[in-house]
C-alpha cells in the first residue's frame, strides 16, 4: 500500500518539485496551498496530483485540512512543512504585521501540522516530518530579522521533536536550501540577488528538483537512521 504525504506549499516552487519527487518515489501525495486556486488548477492537471487548500498558520484549518486529506487519501505518513513566506525589510522599516505573518506562517505553519500529523504516525510507529528550513536562518540574511528568526526556530523545532518521536520510528529532519530559482528569490531586486550569486561557490541558483531530491531521501524508508538533521544544499554558500 502507498505511503500517504502531505507537502505544504505543495503546488509551486519548491514544493511542487518536492511532490513530484514523492509521486515518483511511489507516494501518494496531497499537496497543500492556500492562495491561488487557479494555479493550484493548473498544478492538478499537470501533475495528476490532489490539491487541497487551507492556511498552514491557522491551527484549527490545519487539523480540519489533515482530516479532510485522511478521508480521501488514508493516513498521513509523511508531512513535508514546506510553506514559507517572506516580507523582507529591514528592522527599522519592518512593521508588526511583517513580523507577526511570518513567524505565523513560517514557523507556527509547523506547529500546526505537526500536531495534526505526529500523532497518527506516533501511533502507527512510522512516520517522516521533513522541514523547510533556510541558509538565513543559520546564517541570518540583512532585511530578513522575521524569515530568519522563523527558519532559525524550525532548526530548533525540527531537533526537538527527532528527540521525541526517535522512539516510535518517526524521524523529522530538516533542510535548509540556499537561493533557488523560484519566484521567492525572482522577488528579491535584481542588484542583490546579482552580490548574493556571486558569494555562490558553485556560481548558480539552484534548482528545485535539486532539493527535492535530498526531500525524497529523508522521507524514504532507507533513512530511518537519519533523525534531527539538517540537510544543506546551498551550492557551498554556507558550509554548516
Ligand atoms: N550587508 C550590508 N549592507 C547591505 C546589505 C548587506 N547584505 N544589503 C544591503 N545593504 C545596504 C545597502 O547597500 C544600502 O546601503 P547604502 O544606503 O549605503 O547604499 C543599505 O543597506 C540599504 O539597503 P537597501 O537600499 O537595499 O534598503 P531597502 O530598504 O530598499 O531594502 C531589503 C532592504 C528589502 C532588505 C533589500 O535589501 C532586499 O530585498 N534584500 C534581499 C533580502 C534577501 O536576500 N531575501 C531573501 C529572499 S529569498 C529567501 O528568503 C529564500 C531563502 O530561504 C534563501
Amino acid at each position: 500500500m502507498a505511503r500517504v504525504a502531505i507537502v505544504t506549499g505543495g503546488t509551486r516552487g519548491i514544493g511542487e518539485a518536492i511532490s513530484l519527487a514523492l509521486k515518483d518515489q511511489g507516494v501518494r501525495v496531497a499537496a497543500n496551498y492556500a492562495g491561488n486556486d487557479e494555479k493550484a488548477r493548473a498544478f492538478t492537471e499537470r501533475n495528476g496530483i490532489a490539491a487541497f487548500k487551507w492556511d498552514v498558520g491557522d491551527f484549527a484549518a490545519c487539523a480540519a485540512g489533515v482530516k479532510r486529506v485522511e478521508e480521501e487519501l488514508g493516513p498521513v505518513e509523511i508531512l513535508v512543512n514546506n510553506a514559507g513566506i517572506t516580507r523582507d525589510a529591514t528592522l527599522h522599516k519592518m512593521t508588526a504585521e511583517m513580523w507577526d505573518e511570518v513567524i505565523r506562517i513560517n514557523l507556527g505553519g509547523c506547529f500546526n501540522m505537526a500536531h495534526a500529523c505526529y500523532p497518527g504516525m506516533r501511533s502507527r510507529r512510522w512516520g517522516r516530518i521533513v522541514n523547510i528550513g533556510s541558509i538565513n536562518g543559520q546564517a541570518g540574511q540583512y532585511g530578513q530579522v522575521n524569515y530568519a528568526a522563523a527558519k532559525s526556530g524550525i532548526h530548533g523545532f525540527t531537533k526537538a521533536l527527532a528527540q521525541e518521536g526517535a522512539r516510535s520510528g518517526v524521524t523529522v529532519n530538516a533542510v535548509a536550501p540556499g537561493y533557488i530559482d523560484t519566484d521567492m528569490v525572482a522577488a528579491v531586486p535584481p542588484e542583490v540577488l546579482e552580490k548574493i550569486v556571486a558569494k555562490i561557490p558553485v556560481g548558480r541558483l539552484g534548482q528545485a528538483s535539486e532539493i527535492a531530491r535530498g526531500v525524497a531521501f529523508l522521507c524514504s524508508e532507507e533513512a530511518g537512521f537519519v533523525t534531527g538533521s539538517t540537510l544543506s544544499i546551498n551550492g557551498g554558500q554556507h558550509m554548516y
